[in-house]
């Protein structure tokens, strides 16, 4: 009798918890695309001349881009509930919480940081509580409030408000996805409550490939943090020099920031490069990846060798730079591929390590600690590719030290202080040669590189 009566309380549950899965889920849909729409409309309307949300350049840019290029990011529609945001630059000055998250992203081609739009959402707001806070009203009652940079407590030490306009415009605008949080809960990475719609008419319909949760989830093997096993590190400083001779050595840093911005395709990218490497010479032991929280290969392998290590301690990505560039006759070409979410002064975002969603010094290598790791360096040369945004910052930070730097050569994916070329756009033309010479010629070819022109 009893386990009769267990078995059919447990299909009632499941079968009830399901449907309520499947309610939310439509009901989330359908707002999700009302909301995308009156934001859509929002943003097509704008006078891009006579705005302060996007820098006029984008504005236009967005304006020409068909919606069906749009993704969709918001957060689900749960009764009772309310969420906060979090963005890596810092949180909200305000606590505020709302209704609900919506994001749109008029350039997922692109890597981050690019501007975005996200917004929050109130369902019951009055005419003037939702002028007041410079929202618009859509059907069904919403408030739309376009989130803007300006409500943040900018913890930004570099950016001057000069420096903002002239060199960096795009210093204002929101850049990163931010990580969305149920107000009962903390904001921590691993409960990000804003994902990726693929559902909505008219809108986007590719998301990006995440990596499994169990794999994001992982808590990256620091023996300082933990008490694990960490072995791996026990080793890692020791230099990879050979005794008779200047090696090649490379350095492969993808940062990945979290779940969101660490999709498969970063994953990827390191491996394709590393593979690249090996193909034109490379020894196994002198490639090191730092990627993310560290791929599951790197927390179970046992041994010292292990080629993955995790993005999240900048100590150790800095040490080990420093200590191939001092040592006499270790290295030949010093390799650096470098592939992170970035800040608009070219800092790259490593993994939040502290899982709190906004970072902090040691969560990102700033242009300005890259040269310096590289001053100077013994290796014959140093080749710095950056796979990623707002390279011409790097480019610059170098340009102040240019006499420490005469064996540097800077590889960008982009010009100025620009977001707007392809994601990976370096790795996939590298790919496309894979059996050709691997000399600074071909790379010439698919990248810009300001230094080796100005050097030269
Ligand atoms: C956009 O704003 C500019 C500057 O305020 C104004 O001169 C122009 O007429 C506006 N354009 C439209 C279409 O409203
Ligand atoms: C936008 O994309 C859709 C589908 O790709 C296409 O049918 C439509 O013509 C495009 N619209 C514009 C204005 O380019
Ligand atoms: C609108 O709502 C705010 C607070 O939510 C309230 O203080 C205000 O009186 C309301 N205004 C009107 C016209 O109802
Ligand atoms: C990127 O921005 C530059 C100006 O900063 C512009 O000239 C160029 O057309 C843009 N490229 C694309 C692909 O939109």
């Amino acid at each position: 009798m009893f386990p009769v009566l267990y078995f059919i309380l447990t299909i009632l549950i499941s079968y009830s918890l399901s449907q309520n899965e499947d309610i939310n889920e439509k009901d989330s849909v359908i707002a999700i695309t009302r909301w995308s729409l009156a934001a859509y409309e929002w943003i097509i309307n704008l006078n891009c001349s006579d705005q302060s949300y996007f820098t006029e350049e984008t504005c236009l840019l967005a304006k020409e881009n068909n919606q069906t290029n749009y993704r969709v990011y918001g957060s689900e529609l749960v009764p009772g509930q309310k969420y906060g945001v979090v963005f890596p630059e810092s949180e909200s000055k305000y606590k505020h919480f709302h209704d609900g998250v919506l994001v749109l992203d008029p350039f997922p081609e692109t890597s981050f940081g690019h501007p975005i739009a996200a917004f929050y959402v109130d369902i019951n707001f009055n005419t003037s509580k939702c002028d007041s806070m410079k929202g618009f009203f859509i059907e069904g009652n919403a408030c739309l409030q376009p989130i803007s940079r300006n409500y943040f407590n900018m913890n930004m030490r570099n950016y001057r408000p000069k420096m903002r306009s002239a060199i960096c415009p795009n210093c204002g605008e929101v850049i990163f996805l931010p990580l969305v949080y149920l107000q009962n809960e903390h904001p921590i990475q691993n409960n990000d409550r804003l994902h990726c719609f693929s559902t909505i008419p008219g809108f986007n319909k590719a998301c990006p490939q995440l990596r499994p949760k169990s794999e994001t989830d992982r808590i990256p093997c620091d023996p300082i943090l933990t008490n694990r096993n960490c072995r791996f590190f026990e080793t890692h400083l020791q230099h990879q020099c050979s005794t008779v001779m200047a090696c090649d050595q490379a350095i492969l840093i993808s940062g990945g920031w979290n779940r969101q911005f660490s999709d498969i395709s970063t994953l990827n990218n390191v491996r394709n490069i590393r593979r690249l490497l090996l193909l034109h010479g490379y020894v196994e032991e002198n490639i090191v990846t730092y990627y993310a929280n560290g791929p599951e290969e790197a927390q179970n392998s046992e041994e010292v060798t292990s080629p993955y290590r995790s993005a999240s301690m900048k100590s150790r990505i800095r040490n080990q730079i420093r200590t191939l560039c001092d040592i006499d006759q270790c290295t030949d070409t010093l390799f650096i591929y470098m592939n992170s979410p970035t800040r608009p002064d070219g800092a790259s975002l490593l993994w939040d390590s502290f899982n709190n969603g906004v970072y902090d010094d040691a969560e990102i290598y700033t242009a300005k600690e890259l040269m310096r790791d590289v001053a100077y360096c013994k290796s014959n040369r140093v080749v710095i590719m950056a796979d990623q945004n707002y390279g011409e910052a790097l480019v610059a930070a170098a340009e102040a030290k240019l006499l420490a730097l005469e064996n540097v050569i800077i590889f960008t994916a982009n010009e100025y202080f620009n977001w707007n070329t392809t994601k990976d756009r370096i790795t996939k033309q590298l790919m496309k040669a894979e059996n050709g010479d691997l000399c600074l010629q071909d790379f010439k070819n698919v990248c810009k590189s300001q230094m080796l022109e100005k050097l030269s």
